[in-house]
């Protein structure tokens, strides 16, 4: 079964051809990070144009790579939701007329199955159920992986997603857009305990999240010592922050594999490429004897494979749609609409 994956729902125009899903044959991503960095951030109708400038080469590309041609293609996947409406749209759009073009089913992809699939890829002996902690720059949450196509959200931010407030730290500290791997090299060697900042909980609801107190802090903190006249030491704040983001997620996805009764947990999104989180998912992983998943950082971020993958499964399980399929800008990932 050889899927071409087309995905377009942020700022990376990315198209994979997989083979019986966790064989990858080709992966390209065209990013768009250095327009938006003028930004501060991503700009809607700007990626949406510039997705419908590369989504054609993009396809052709992991085409050629893969080293087939489109008739050894089985069926075209493409991620539906969530993601911006406008951009989503251009890759919905894209894989219908290439469906119809070849007849091929058409397979929806919900953006954050895939993020989770880039385990699958990872680690071919990994398979359900298992607990995923998906942290990214629109979403943080704790998902009971209950089958490949069955999943359930045990846990998730109420506010802001930790990638968000990455950025955002990584931005007061003078770093473009987006600043989460810059600001993760800058924590090396400095004082995580330097600077106090808050770690939040939920009342009543223990694996649940908030991140937005955490940001407005390090943004009060950092303001605070520049009305003086002076400049926080960096390197400090960035390894304070970290272990701030780090002290919420990893307990709670310990709590979260504990609860829905998983001994495997795996980590996935862009944040999931974080070292301090990795280094203390790693610790609390081994003391409470629970097989992680770490998947290559070059996974972790947005890419078409993980979506190429994920479509394997989905299709098996019949999940296929018509050329009425519509984009989704927000989505739960247990409540698919088709
Ligand atoms: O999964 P992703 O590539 O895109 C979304 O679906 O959002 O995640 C992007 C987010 C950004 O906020 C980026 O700053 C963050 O992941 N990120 C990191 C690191 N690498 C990427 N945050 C912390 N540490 C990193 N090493
Ligand atoms: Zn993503």
């Amino acid at each position: 079964m050889t899927i071409l994956a087309i995905e377009t729902s942020c700022d990376e125009t990315a198209a994979a051809v997989s083979r019986n899903g966790r064989e990858i044959l080709s992966s390209c991503v065209a990013s768009q990070a250095d327009i938006h960095e003028l930004y501060g951030g991503v700009v809607p109708e700007i990626a949406s144009r510039r997705h419908i400038e590369c989504v054609v080469q993009i396809a052709e590309r992991a085409i050629s790579d893969a080293g087939i041609d489109m008739t050894s293609l089985d069926a075209i996947a493409v991620t539906y939701a969530p993601g911006l409406i406008g951009a989503l749209l251009v890759g919905v759009g894209f894989a219908k007329a290439l469906s119809f073009a070849l007849d091929l089913p058409l397979v929806p992809v919900h953006h954050i199955r895939g993020h989770i699939a880039a385990n699958l890829i990872a680690f071919p002996e990994l398979e359900p159920p298992f607990l995923c902690l998906v942290a990214s720059g629109g979403h943080t949450q704790l998902i009971d992986v209950r089958d490949y196509t069955d999943f359930r959200i045990l846990g998730e931010t109420r506010d802001d997603a930790a990638g968000e407030a990455f950025d955002k730290c990584a931005r007061m500290l003078g770093f473009g857009y987006p600043g989460g791997a810059e600001l993760d090299k800058l924590a090396q060697g400095g004082d995580d305990k330097k600077y106090p900042l808050p770690r939040a909980s939920i009342d009543g609801s223990s694996l649940d999240m908030s991140f937005s107190g955490l940001k407005t802090a390090v943004i009060n903190l950092i303001h605070n010592i520049r009305q003086k006249g002076e400049e926080p030491d960096a390197k400090s704040v960035a390894a304070s922050f970290s272990a701030a983001v780090s002290d919420v997620l990893v307990p709670r996805a310990i709590e979260a594999a504990k609860t829905a009764g998983r001994s495997k947990l795996a980590v996935a999104g862009g944040v999931a490429a974080n070292s301090r989180i990795r280094s203390d998912l790693t610790r609390a992983a081994a003391k409470h004897n629970i097989s992680l998943y770490l998947p290559p950082i070059g996974l972790c971020g947005d890419n078409a494979a993980m979506i190429a993958c994920q479509a394997y499964y989905e299709l098996l399980a019949g999940n296929t749609a018509g050329s009425d399929l519509n984009a989704y800008a927000t989505m739960p990932c247990d409540e698919l609409v088709r």
